[in-house]
């Protein structure tokens, strides 16, 4: 019967949808930027993730800076739903000698791992104190936050400073939704990606300013159906799908969308890039309603891979990259050459198609009398239609009817 149940229940019933909430200060964080707050937050994870109640919110406080070491938060808890609440700073220590790392993510700052059920909001930030790391090379540098083998997660509002490394990485995760986040490093800090996304399904990321010394945004191989929608990039090095096939791998991406996004002095806008004698593909792609200023290489397929200074041999296999629509891009480039396509020439472009695309030469900022141009290499089956400025000689004009 409906009014049967008794009032003991109804207690229980409310107080099992209230969400299970933790400072990080009553398990002794001391929040000055200089103590170590590493067990502290340990131990708060590990009340947290053994509490009865079905969800909880892990809480840092506002007005406080938490100095923390590598640390690891494994969501294979009892509660389902978690909150990280992060309204307070997060900072990483910043002399490369006193990083102490005991844990098994040593290339990550703060993991999160096997969570199904995860939300990372607030207004605070993570400091990744990047300097020093920067001078001695990427092969030491570690990702400020990395999300693992999760599912069902958002991470929303926060702020992510001079990582090492890439700010945000998202690997061997699906339905991943990030939003209203803000990034930044120097425009000449190495390998500073913005976020990285490999081995990941249904990622969506947007409303975002990023702006990087290196991709704002990065996908890389197994990504699939990713959205990306109004993000400001630059300075940096644009949104990049690749680099794929590298050393003879088979590597795919698709299905991604990009939609909205402002390039602002970033050196390139849209790379597709690939390294020779790979397997798989790159394919299903949209550009869509995208504007660009003081962009070096707005439009870029490029196919040779190559580090500077090393000698790369062309093969005979290649990563297949077909399926691409460029739709309405508009704005200007300092570079000369606006659209490049630059394919393999054993494995061809193939159904690349653009629309609406207009594309002036610019100095700083002013439009300047010169043609920007296009460069074609191994196209094949692939139109325009509408106007398209710079005119790409290796696309057939579809007729408007
Ligand atoms: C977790 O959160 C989702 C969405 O807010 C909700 O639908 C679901 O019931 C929650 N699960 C638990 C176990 O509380
Ligand atoms: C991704 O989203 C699609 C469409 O919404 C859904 O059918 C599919 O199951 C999702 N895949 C994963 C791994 O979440
Ligand atoms: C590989 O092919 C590209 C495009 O034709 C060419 O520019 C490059 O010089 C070639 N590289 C080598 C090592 O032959």
């Amino acid at each position: 019967m409906l009014f049967s149940i008794s009032f003991f229940q109804w207690v229980l019933f409310v107080q099992s949808m209230e969400p299970f909430v933790y400072d990080v200060n009553l398990a002794g964080a001391i929040g000055d930027g200089e103590s170590d707050d590493t067990e502290a937050f340990k131990n708060a994870w590990n009340v947290v993730c053994s509490s009865h109640i079905s969800s909880g919110i892990f809480r840092v406080p506002y007005g406080q800076k938490f100095l923390l070491q590598p640390l690891t938060f494994n969501g294979e808890c009892r509660p389902k739903n978690i909150t990280f609440q992060i309204d307070g700073i997060l900072i990483a220590p910043s002399d490369p000698s006193s990083w102490k790392c005991k844990e098994t993510n040593c290339n990550n700052w703060i993991t999160f791992q096997h969570f199904d059920g995860l939300i990372i909001q607030g207004t605070g930030s993570l400091h990744g104190q990047g300097q020093k790391w920067w001078q001695m090379g990427c092969m030491h540098n570690k990702v400020s936050f990395a999300i693992l083998d999760s599912k069902n997660v958002h991470i929303s509002g926060l702020t992510s400073v001079d990582s090492r490394k890439w700010h945000i990485s998202i690997e061997r995760s699906s339905s991943v939704h990030a939003s209203k986040l803000n990034i930044k490093a120097p425009k000449d800090s190495p390998n500073t990606d913005g976020i990285r996304i490999q081995h990941s399904t249904n990622v969506t990321i947007a409303s975002s300013i990023i702006k990087t010394g290196d991709d704002c945004i990065g996908i890389g191989d197994g990504s699939k159906y990713i959205n990306i929608n109004r993000i400001f990039c630059g300075p940096g090095h644009g949104i990049s799908i690749g680099s794929l096939g590298e050393n003879g791998r088979r590597e795919t991406v698709e299905y991604v969308t990009v939609r909205r996004a402002n390039f602002y002095a970033t050196e390139n806008g849209l790379k597709i890039k690939t390294w020779q004698g790979g397997h798989g593909y790159a394919r299903y792609i949209r550009f869509e309603h995208i504007s660009f200023s003081k962009v070096i290489r707005p439009i870029i397929i490029d196919q040779y891979t190559c580090p500077l200074h090393q000698h790369c041999k062309n093969y005979s296999t290649a990563v297949e990259i077909s399926n691409i629509l460029y739709n309405d891009l508009r704005g200007t480039t300092n570079g000369e050459i606006a659209v490049e396509l630059s394919c393999s020439k054993s494995v061809p472009c193939k159904n690349i198609r653009m629309k609406d695309i207009q594309l002036d030469y610019g100095i700083n900022g002013k439009m300047y009398d010169g043609h920007p141009k296009s460069h074609c290499l191994n196209v094949v089956q692939s139109w325009d239609e509408g106007y398209v400025y710079p005119n790409v000689p290796c696309l057939t004009k579809k007729l408007s009817y």
